[in-house]
Formats: structure tokens, C-alpha cells, sequence
């Protein structure tokens, strides 16, 4: 499995944890940047990953700015991004399994190395249950105008 993954300055430390995260478990990663803690503008980086995810070149990515928010508003501009904001196990499996989220965005700032680890764990374990999720997840959409 190959995972694109980006940051902005304030989730670049983070960045660089998750990157060993995933390169002990076997998984490679695609650094998009940023590549240091000088400051810069997440929508650049968020969409690297989330253009890479849209046109299917790659099944699932990661996305980590201080908060996660702005990574993840601009990654759910992508009509095929699924981005879910994630901040504990919990969070990271259900976010699979009712919402087949196909980016993890981060809170940098917020979680430890430990977390980071048992978050990216579940959240690539865990699978889409199907069935009303499907339904609910064909209902995603721009509401038309009658
Ligand atoms: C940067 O200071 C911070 O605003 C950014 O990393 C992120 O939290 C935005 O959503």
C-alpha cells in the first residue's frame, strides 16, 4: 500500500512521526511537504493528496495541519474526497466503517506520538461495513434545485 501524505508547518512534526508510524508497519508513504516548521498555507498541501485520491491514483491519504479543520474543509471540496477529522481510536474506526472516509486529516498539535500510532493503526484496519452506510453515502451530494 502507497499513501500520499502532507502537512502545513504547524502539523510538520506530526507529519514526520506518522511517516515512521507507517514505515515500520511496511506501508510507504508519498511526502507532498510541507518539509519544515516555517509557515506556510495548508490548501497548498491539502491538495496534493486530495487530487491524488480524487482521480484515484491512490485508494486512501493523510492530511495534518495544527487543527485538522482547514485540511480537511479543503480536501471535502474534492467531490470524491471523503475527509474525516479524526482525534482518537474511536473516531478513526467509525470513520472507516460508517463513512469509508478515504482521507485521515490530523490534529497535529493535539496528539502525542503514542496516539498518532493507535489512531493510523485502526483507521487502516478498519473496514467499511456497507449496507445503510452505502445508502447513506450515495446520498452525499449537492442538493439539486427542484
Ligand atoms: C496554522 O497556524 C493553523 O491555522 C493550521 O495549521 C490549521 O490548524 C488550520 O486549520
Amino acid at each position: 500500500m502507497i499513501i500520499p501524505i502532507a502537512s502545513d508547518h504547524a502539523g510538520f512534526e506530526a507529519k514526520e512521526i506518522v511517516k515512521r508510524i507507517l514505515d515500520k508497519q511496511g506501508i510507504t508513504t508519498i511526502d507532498y511537504g510541507t518539509s519544515s516548521s516555517e509557515s506556510v498555507d495548508y490548501p497548498d498541501f491539502a491538495t496534493y493528496v486530495a487530487q491524488a485520491v480524487n482521480n484515484g491514483e491512490h485508494d486512501m491519504g493523510i492530511l495534518i495541519c495544527g487543527t485538522g479543520q482547514g485540511m480537511c474543509i479543503t480536501a471535502n471540496k474534492y467531490p470524491k474526497i471523503r475527509a474525516a477529522l479524526v482525534w482518537n481510536e474511536e473516531m478513526a474506526r467509525i470513520s472507516r466503517e460508517h463513512n469509508k472516509a478515504n482521507i485521515l486529516c490530523l490534529p497535529g498539535r493535539y496528539l502525542n506520538e503514542d496516539e498518532l500510532r493507535s489512531i493510523m493503526t485502526t483507521w487502516l484496519q478498519s473496514e467499511f461495513e456497507g449496507g445503510r452506510h452505502q445508502r447513506r453515502i450515495n446520498k452525499i451530494d449537492i442538493p439539486k434545485k427542484d
